[in-house]
């Protein structure tokens, strides 16, 4: 049976429950994160903890646990779970409040949770890339801040859906700012481009390992907003996650990125990540 943590227990997910005026559920009222571990290893964890610190603090909540209290749970519920490749999911929300007002609580005892899934590369993705389309960003605009509030980023990966899309590019002001749960780069004239860290979109911890990796590979790099008018010239589009690590989007708008198939600065920077999984140093 999958493992889960509440509040300082270890049980099983089935059993895990929160009560109804759990304000991460009345109001979104919260913020997660979630970190990597391949063969038991936590990856980029101290970036992510950084993160989680940030956000937290963001929304005013004191964060209830020390890296290494995390870090321990991370391994415990890895541990319980045999896959190589699995992703931790932290959950802290600001706690439960009977009186169901949007007030902040004066005592707020925050609910804690995690648990883990696993992932695996799609083959599919890795060969022949996706297919996007762009879609109105109508999230708010702490998109840097990684709350429960994911509504928008649903429904535009529905609408892409319904459009025979794999996932929608959201595009605010004419910027194409990052993807419903990824960030998004672009090769432009042979330049590694993403938007410099803003509101507007999530900072992403691999997105910023593959800056550091392409940097050090002598890829040329720009932090710089890419307008929508932009991504059909683009060579290649990828969009980065902890989760999808970096997939190539060969299909925009129903035409070819590039030509159409994952392309060669792709190559090069997907295989950096790989060796940077199986042996990290401090890219
Ligand atoms: C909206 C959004 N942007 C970007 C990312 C990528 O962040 P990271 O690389 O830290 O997983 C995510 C991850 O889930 C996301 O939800």
């Amino acid at each position: 049976m999958p493992l889960a943590y509440l509040n300082g227990n270890y049980l099983d997910q089935t059993e895990a429950h929160l009560p109804l005026t759990d304000r991460g559920l009345l109001f979104g009222d919260s913020i997660y994160e979630v970190i990597p571990v391949y063969h038991g290893q936590p990856f980029q964890a101290d970036a992510h903890f950084a993160r989680l610190q940030q956000g937290l603090q963001a929304i005013r909540i004191a964060n209830p646990l020390s890296p290494s209290d995390w870090l321990q749970i991370i391994t415990t519920l890895s541990t319980a779970n045999p896959a190589p490749a699995q992703a931790i999911y932290l959950q802290i929300t600001r706690g439960a409040y009977a009186g169901r007002a949007h007030q902040l609580p004066e005592q707020p005892q925050p609910n804690l949770f995690a648990f883990s899934k696993t992932f695996t590369p799609d083959p599919h993705i890795l060969q022949h890339g996706l297919h996007a389309i762009t879609q109105p960003d109508v999230r708010w605009h702490r998109c840097d801040l990684k709350t429960t509030n994911l509504l928008p980023n649903v429904l535009a990966l529905a609408d892409a859906h319904e459009q025979g899309a794999d996932d929608a590019i959201l595009v605010r002001d004419g910027i194409a700012r990052e993807g419903t749960s990824s960030n998004l780069i672009a090769i432009l004239d042979g330049i590694l481009t993403t938007s410099p860290d803003s509101p507007e979109l999530l900072p992403g911890v691999t997105r910023n390992l593959i800056l550091r990796l392409a940097a050090k590979a002598g890829i040329p790099c720009a932090r710089r907003d890419v307008h929508v008018d932009e991504l059909p010239l683009a060579d290649e589009i990828w969009l980065s996650s902890s989760t999808r690590e970096i997939a190539p989007v060969t299909r925009l708008n129903q035409r070819p990125v590039g030509n159409g198939t994952p392309g060669p600065v792709w190559q090069q920077v997907h295989a950096l990540y790989q060796a940077e999984k199986t042996n990290p140093d401090d890219a």
